[in-house]
């Protein structure tokens, strides 16, 4: 294992590699054995602007798993186990706010997890951990900040506060959730921002997320939610989040 500190890099819906252009055949990777897991969590190595990063793909290879089927302790503890200390999340979300339309990128700052049945702790009492994280702030300040200095930057428009709501999925929510939702003071949501965001906190990593905005959230427009249209932004979008991570990483 190595000693140093790394770049933890968890990418999620349409990012599956670092860099556009890699390929999986191109790329060194480790497949890691955890205690949370008979399958071992691959993580990609590799360097991004003289950067170390481990690249984690959130669903697993060939995107199998589905929000709620993710091991979310063992890519964590993996992570962990590689050096890794910092994390920059990228989820795919869905819009709320008025002003949060298709192709906006946001760095949130608050989140409340509606999700449910996830193993969502490592103080299971099954190990010796056993705490109560403080979790006040649940994304480290230091990371956004130095996303949010780096979009600047870049010239590259970004929402600098946001509250994501972390629903169950896979489907997406009814109109009357996301008025539910809204009306708990959410900006946007996403499927698989919890338990991911909390268990690095429990491991002692600094976590942060760059959400892009994919669709406006259910009953917020005319328009039906498809898997295509979604998969259009994701294209266009992932450029920004990818110009956002190259500038960022070295300042890590
Ligand atoms: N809801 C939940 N998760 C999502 C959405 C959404 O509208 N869009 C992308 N991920």
């Amino acid at each position: 294992m190595s000693t140093y500190s790394a770049i933890g890099v968890i990418g999620g819906s349409g990012f599956y590699h670092l860099k556009p252009d890699s390929t999986s055949e191109q790329s060194a990777f480790i497949d890691l054995h955890t205690p949370f897991d008979e399958e071992p969590v691959r993580l990609t190595q590799d360097e991004l602007n003289g950067t170390e990063v481990y690249f984690l793909q959130r669903h697993g290879s060939e995107h199998k798993l589905p929000p709620h089927r993710i091991n979310y302790r063992a890519n964590l503890w993996a992570l962990k186990e590689v050096g890794v200390k910092k994390i920059i999340a990228v989820n795919a979300v869905g819009g709320i706010s008025a002003n949060l339309t298709p192709s906006t990128l946001v760095i949130p700052d608050q989140l409340i997890d509606y999700t449910w049945g996830r193993d969502q702790s490592f103080f299971d009492g099954l190990n010796s951990l056993q705490d109560h994280i403080e979790f006040t702030y649940p994304y480290s300040s230091e990371l956004r900040d130095i996303l949010l200095n780096e979009a600047i930057n870049q010239n590259l428009p970004i929402i600098k506060q946001a509250c994501f709501a972390c629903t169950q999925g896979p489907r997406l929510e009814t109109a009357a959730e996301i008025q539910k939702i809204k009306g708990d003071g959410c900006d946007i949501v996403g499927m698989t921002g919890m338990p991911e965001a909390s268990l690095a906190r429990e491991l002692g990593l600094a976590y942060a997320c760059i959400a892009l905005v994919v669709n406006p959230a259910a009953g917020l427009s005319d328009e039906v939610i498809t898997i295509d249209k979604i998969k259009t932004i994701l294209d266009s979008g992932l450029q920004d989040v990818r110009l956002l991570l190259s500038a960022s990483l070295g300042k890590l």
